[in-house]
């Protein structure tokens, strides 16, 4: 989604600018623009199209030592160059960068009309240039507040003023922004990852907060009805790997991400394993046994991938605790007005703590009364500061738009939580020691699955062949096989459809044929032979297959090998991974999928890392 960067310092601007909006276009842009404040006043450069094409049609006289950058996902009009950010204010001497939405920009728009204010663009952004641009408030602060007082929606914007050349002030509500602090200068950027390659000292603006960065330090304030109050924020070190954001020799970042699986899951576990009581020990769930205790039910939200992570967590906690648990899109859950109960832990699972439908749900919640808990990957995130309680994932920072790592660990959170749930309850203290026997095996038997890679790999190059497949699984397996379809569609831009394999006589099997495989999950559970005999209903329909299984599961004469002649004839192609306990097994069955989504879209020839129409952290409902 859109990214901000912004520099006020000693060096020329708009060479950081460039390299911190290269640093954000993993989370997918379609335009991007630079403002610089210099001796000439106030330039700015934009354009639709990539930041490397803004960086090599920059003018040379591009000086300054103040600027801001953007790089734009087209809400408000199309992708185009007016559309692009900044705005600038009627006399070009306000430019403004903004992610977010203002929803009232309709009737703003039509008030400055009316006062006679041509605008050049479609944006809803345009309409804050020109409020501040209007005001005749002392300090750009005030002026910056005076609009922002105007307008409802989110924001996260950072305004450059002609007339006050020494700085920046940027605000937030809604959407992020952090202030880094260099060396005589000073950085502000939406994201992390633009920043540390200058600074790992940090501060993470609140909504409803407002900054003014100069080259030598910052100043927050509050926003507010009767004006600015003065808040005390001190900018922190963040404990970041400022290499986590180079792909280094691989050549994606998806493809490191995914082998960095074992260590990151080593992290998520680490110290919250209990041997001694065979449980988990989340402290941060600030909740304690009676408490636990007394949770009658379980709604985990989420989006996307964390939405069907969230079902494999459901699954754990029901089995694990014996409480009702389901996951819900958070995108849907605040629209149909859904009853929060008492007695009903909510858990909100997000990477990047800043999905705007997550953000809303937990508020939802929290606004009747309800207790959000928290699987967060990125540390200081909306969502990890507006929750109740929770965990942080430490799957370090994830920057492909496809999620592996994160996934991975929000799994081993859920088995962690359900391990608490259930200790509290009737679960044994055999059974708890089993699980975290079977949690600390997890992360090698990972390293086992990728070091197939090669092979999988093979399976992958035929699938890519595929105009449409099904991913297929029940219960447990199931949503394995909605994590595994949106992989494989998201950067392969296959049509991959999940079903439950008991619904396939339902309805699809009318499309099974030679030209749609179906990757099957078939855990050696209690369902085996359900799905083994659903596996012959595909294959008798010519429906080539890639059963993805445990070794000890016999295939009868469907049985192949990875690299054997499957997948297009009718033969089946199997691919085991190793077995753990059966209420873990759906991590390990997902680690292949991803793989398999990683080499068909890579055989396809697409950007893995970007894939088309998304971003990696969707901001705006
Ligand atoms: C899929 C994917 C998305 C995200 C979803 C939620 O690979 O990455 O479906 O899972 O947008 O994002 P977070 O977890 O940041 O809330």
């Amino acid at each position: 989604m859109c990214g901000i960067v912004g520099y006020v310092g000693t060096q020329q601007a708009a060479p950081l600018l460039l390299e911190g909006l290269t640093r954000l276009e993993h989370r997918g842009y379609d335009s991007a623009g630079v403002a610089v404040l210099g001796g000439s006043g106030l330039r700015v450069a934009k354009r639709a199209g990539r930041v490397r094409e803004l960086a090599d049609g920059l003018p040379r006289r591009f000086g300054g030592k103040v600027g801001i950058g953007h790089t734009r996902w087209a809400t408000h009009g199309p992708a185009n160059d007016t559309n692009a950010h900044p705005h600038l204010d009627a006399a070009s001497r306000v430019a403004v960068v903004h992610n977010g939405i203002i929803d009232n920009a309709a009737a703003l728009r039509t008030e400055l009309a009316d006062d006679g204010i041509v605008l050049a663009s479609d944006t809803d952004t345009e309409v804050l240039a020109h409020l501040i641009g209007r005001s005749r408030a002392e300090t750009l602060e005030q002026r910056v507040a005076e609009a922002l007082g105007r307008v409802e929606g989110t924001y996260g914007l950072a305004v450059a003023h002609a007339d006050f050349p020494d700085r920046l002030v940027v605000a937030r509500n809604g959407s992020p922004l952090i202030v880094g602090v260099g060396d005589r200068e000073m950085h502000v950027a939406s994201d992390l990852a633009a920043l540390v390659r200058y600074t790992t000292t940090v501060a993470h603006l609140d909504d409803g907060e407002m900054a003014t960065i100069t080259a030598t330090g910052f100043t927050t304030y509050r926003l507010g009805a009767s004006g600015l109050a003065a808040t005390e924020r001190r900018a922190r070190e963040v404990d970041i790997d400022p290499t986590a954001y180079d792909a280094g020799q691989h050549d994606s970042f998806m493809h490191k991400e995914l082998l960095e699986q074992p260590t990151r899951a080593e992290a998520v576990l680490r110290g919250r394993l209990d041997e001694r009581f065979g449980t988990g020990h989340l402290g941060g769930l600030n909740l304690d046994a009676r408490e636990l205790r007394a949770i009658r039910r379980v709604k985990i939200l989420g989006c996307g991938s964390a939405y069907y992570v969230g079902q494999m967590g459901a699954s754990l906690i029901e089995e694990l605790a014996r409480i009702p648990a389901d996951a819900e899109a958070a995108s849907e859950f605040r629209y149909r007005n859904p009853i929060i109960e008492p007695d009903t832990l909510y858990v909100a699972v997000s990477q990047s703590g800043e999905t705007i439908d997550t953000l809303l749900a937990v508020q939802e919640v929290q606004r009747k009364g309800g207790r959000v808990i928290g699987l967060v990957n990125v540390v200081g995130s909306a969502i990890a500061r507006q929750v109740d309680g929770g965990i942080y994932l430490h799957a370090g920072p994830e920057v492909a738009v496809a999620s592996t790592k994160a996934l991975t660990n929000m799994f081993l959170g859920f088995a962690m939580l359900a391990l608490q749930l259930g200790r509290v309850r009737d679960l044994s203290i055999a059974d708890g020691r089993r699980l975290i026997g079977g949690l600390t095996r997890i992360p090698e038997q990972i390293g086992d699955i990728l070091a197939t890679e090669s092979d999988l790999a093979v399976v992958a190059q035929r699938l890519a062949a595929a105009e449409s497949l099904f991913f297929v699984g029940r219960v447990r397996g199931f949503p394995v096989a909605r994590e595994g379809a949106q992989k494989f569609k998201e950067i392969s831009y296959r049509h991959a459809e999940a079903y439950q394999t008991s619904e396939l006589k339902h309805g699809p099997l009318a499309l099974i044929s030679p030209d749609v495989p179906t990757v099957a999950i078939v855990p050696d559970d209690e369902l085996v032979e359900r799905n083994v005999a659903a596996l012959h209903e595909i294959a008798a329909r010519g429906g080539p297959l890639v059963v993805v299984t445990h070794a000890s599961v016999d295939l009868g004469h469907l049985a192949g090998g990875v690299g054997a002649d499957g997948v297009d004839g009718a033969a089946t192609v199997r691919i085991d991974v190793p077995r753990n306990e059966r209420e873990l097994d759906p991590i390990l069955l997902t680690i292949p999928l991803q793989l398999l989504a990683c080499h068909a879209a890579l055989e396809l020839g697409h950007d893995i890392d970007k894939p088309r129409n998304l971003a990696k952290s969707v901001t705006v409902e």
